[in-house]
């Protein structure tokens, strides 16, 4: 191959850019102390690469945006509605598909329906959405993804399956009939954005069957994982990413989607199953709750935009670009010597930070520290996943610690091009200069549910 082919480009032109605001260290450090230090709170003008999420950050492309000029805003039955529900029936080959406005809609929806005091929910990793709709019902929600996921650097192909030793056993402990159901995320968001193989979710699909249990797949990033298996597991190299997706459907029994990520839309959510009595229930809420069956909260705009965004995603050029972009800046961090986890996963590079800041106690919560100074340096933001978002009390009010101390880099899709992701290394020679120096944080404010997104701290 020559060097020129070696090169990673992205697969498309920019028609139209949007201003970055550049600010001094001194400007950034007041507004942080005003955020409370948490760059949640902070305003987007005064971030300059957000790499906070990849969720509904991304570029839509010259057809979605000419879809949206010809979204059918009629109440019900919308020519939109129909296109969008025709590609959801072809990827997912499940019969009953419901629009919602985001993931955790369709969170609320099914999991307030399965859930309840007594139930129980297992999966690989519940995203933090999920675990919050399945807590707020009263249910309780068991992450088993292997043991050696939690390892940060041993390099396996798919850290994000599920451990399929574990799950037969509690299925014992708690009785089948308590268990509400078992959820595959794909790719594991929680777990540093690892995939799941086919040969996972088949083996999973046995066990359930085996045990009459309902199979959820939280699949908002369906085509990265899909990438992965056709690149890693033997038998996919000649499918298409679709047929791979549409393989791994076809195992579900319910399909939930946040279409902020792999839909390559801003906003948008989908809820689709196979049961008919189930998705009655679903429906009569989502009408309640969300609006209509045939927009759930969308706009006919939004939902043309997704319909057209859910085919671009399989492209392959854009699939390929897509995940050798994020692994350009985790490869590159890995060679500076920051403790990243160990394969790069899909939509984010996601740092050991307790590794990286190994002076700070837990309870002093590294990962927070790292998003602080990231922020402080460069104008970079992005989000702890770690002790902040995941840490529980015991009775005593001392911290249960979360598995481990990540702070996530999530890539927004067809933003931010090569230079700027060279920016964000440059800023780690900094991180790794002043890391001695770098103190820990106590939490001054927190809600009951879902902390990081406003709890406030000080720094000590
Ligand atoms: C795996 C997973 N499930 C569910 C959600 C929730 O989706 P939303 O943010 O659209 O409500 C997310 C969002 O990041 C996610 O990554």
């Amino acid at each position: 191959m020559s060097k020129r082919q070696l090169t990673l480009t992205e697969p498309f032109k920019i028609k139209m850019v949007e201003p970055l605001r550049v600010t001094t260290e001194e400007y950034r450090h007041n507004k942080l102390k005003e955020a409370g230090y948490n760059p949640f709170l902070l305003r987007s003008d005064d971030v300059f690469i957000d790499l906070l999420t990849d969720s509904g950050t991304g570029a839509m492309s010259d057809k979605q945006w000419g879809g949206i000029m010809t979204g059918d805003e009629s109440y019900a039955g919308a020519r939109s509605w129909e296109h969008l529900e025709s590609v959801v029936k072809d990827l997912t080959g499940m019969p009953y598909i419901l629009p919602t406005h985001q993931g955790r809609a369709a969170e609320r929806i099914l999991y307030g329906i399965l859930g309840g005091k007594g139930k129980v929910f297992i999966s690989n990793t519940h995203f933090d959405t999920t675990r919050a709709n399945i807590e707020f019902t009263g249910a309780t929600a068991i992450d088993i993804v292997y043991d050696e996921a939690q390892d940060p650097e041993i390099d396996l192909p798919f850290k994000g399956n599920i451990d399929l030793e574990k799950l037969p056993k509690l299925i014992k402990q708690f009785g089948k009939e308590n268990i509400a159901a078992v959820i595959i995320t794909v790719t594991n968001n929680s777990s540093g954005g690892q995939p799941v193989s086919m040969a996972n979710v088949k083996a999973l699909r046995k066990i359930c069957d085996d045990n009459n249990l309902l199979l959820v797949i939280d699949g908002c990033r369906i085509a990265e994982n899909s990438y992965f298996i056709k690149h890693r597991e033997k038998g996919f190299e000649y499918k298409t990413y679709k047929e791979i997706a549409q393989e791994m459907l076809r195992l579900g029994d319910a399909f939930i989607m946040s279409a902020k990520k792999d839909g390559l839309v801003n906003i948008g959510g989908l809820l689709t199953m196979k049961d008919e009595a189930l998705s009655l229930k679903c429906k009569n809420l989502l009408i309640i709750s969300e609006g209509f069956t045939t927009y759930g909260g969308l706009a006919g705009r939004d939902m043309e935009a997704l319909a057209i965004g859910l085919k671009e995603v399989f492209d392959p050029d854009y699939l390929h670009y897509r995940i050798r972009s994020t692994a350009y800046l985790g490869e590159k961090l890995r060679a500076k010597g920051v403790p990243v986890v160990w394969p790069i996963g899909g939509h984010a590079v996601y740092i050991d930070a307790k590794k990286l800041y190994c002076h700070i106690p837990i309870d002093q919560y590294p990962g927070q520290a790292l998003v602080c100074d990231l922020y402080l340096k460069g104008g970079i933001r992005c989000v702890e996943i770690g002790s902040v978002m995941f840490g529980k009390y015991d009775k005593n009010g001392q911290l249960i610690p979360a598995a481990n101390e990540l702070v996530r880099l999530a890539i927004p899709r067809r933003v931010y091009t090569q230079s700027h992701i060279d920016f964000v290394l440059d800023v780690f020679d900094d991180i790794l200069e002043m890391r001695e120096q770098t103190k820990g944080y106590r939490i001054t404010y927190e809600p009951p549910f879902l902390r990081h997104f406003t709890a406030l701290f000080e720094k000590n």
